[in-house]
C-alpha cells in the first residue's frame, strides 16, 4: 500500500492541465456506511486541500491508481464541555484547568472505499496519519489529536489508543489521543 498526499496528485494534474479529470476520479470513490466521508472526498477535498484547509492523504494499491482509502487532516481545536475532568485537561493543556479551549490537530476524515470494505487497512491508515502529524507537530507544537466518531466506532478507536474526550453537539464523540 502507498500513501501519497493529494496535493502531489493536484500538482500532476494541474501540470498537464487536466485538474476536472482528477476532480472526476474522485466521484468514483463509495463509502456507505459514512456518507459525509464519502461526499467530502468526491465534492470538498480538492478545494480544501488547494486552499489549506485540510490536507488529504490518499492509499492506493501498490499496482492500481485506485484510491482504496483516504484520510483528511486539519488544525482545529476542542471547547471543552463542563463534564471534562481536570485530570484530561491538564493532560491536554500543559496543566493549565482554568482555560475552556485548546487547540488540536484534527484527524477530519477516514474512511476506506466499499471495495475494500473485507480488508483490514484502518489500523494502517491511522498509523500513517498519526505520522504525518507527528511530523507537523515536530515542526510547530502542539499537544493532542482528536477525532470525531459515531458511538458505535467508540470501541474501535479506544483499542487504536484514543480516549473518550467528550459528546460534541452534533452528538458525535471526541475521542483524543496526546502526542
Ligand atoms: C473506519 C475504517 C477506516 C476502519 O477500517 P478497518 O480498521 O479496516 O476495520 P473495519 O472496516 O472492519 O471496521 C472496524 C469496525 O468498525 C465498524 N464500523 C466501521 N465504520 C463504521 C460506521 N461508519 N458505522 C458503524 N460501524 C462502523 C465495523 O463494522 C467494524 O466492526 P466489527 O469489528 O464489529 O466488525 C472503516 O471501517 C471505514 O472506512 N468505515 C466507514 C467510514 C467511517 O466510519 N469512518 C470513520 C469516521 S470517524
Amino acid at each position: 500500500m502507498l500513501v501519497t498526499p493529494l496535493e502531489k496528485i493536484i500538482k500532476r494534474f494541474q501540470d498537464t492541465k487536466r485538474l476536472d479529470d482528477l476532480r472526476l476520479l474522485v466521484k468514483r470513490f463509495e463509502c456507505s456506511r459514512d456518507l459525509d466521508v464519502q461526499a467530502f472526498l468526491r465534492d470538498r477535498a480538492i478545494d480544501y486541500d488547494l486552499c489549506y484547509r485540510a490536507k488529504t492523504y490518499f492509499l492506493f494499491k501498490d499496482d492500481s491508481t485506485e484510491v482504496v482509502a483516504y484520510f483528511s487532516l486539519a488544525m482545529s481545536g476542542v471547547t471543552f464541555s463542563e463534564n471534562v475532568p481536570d485530570k484530561i485537561k491538564r493532560k491536554l493543556m500543559y496543566g493549565m484547568t482554568n482555560k475552556k479551549y485548546a487547540p488540536a490537530y484534527l484527524i477530519a476524515q477516514i474512511g476506506k472505499d466499499d471495495a475494500y470494505a473485507d480488508e483490514k487497512i484502518g489500523e494502517y491508515l491511522l498509523t500513517a496519519a498519526m505520522e504525518a502529524i507527528q511530523n507537523a507537530r515536530n515542526y510547530i507544537g502542539g499537544r493532542f489529536v482528536y477525532v470525531e466518531c459515531k458511538p458505535t466506532l467508540r470501541a474501535y478507536y479506544e483499542k487504536l489508543g484514543f480516549t473518550y474526550l467528550q459528546t460534541a453537539q452534533n452528538n458525535l464523540l471526541q475521542m483524543f489521543q496526546v502526542l
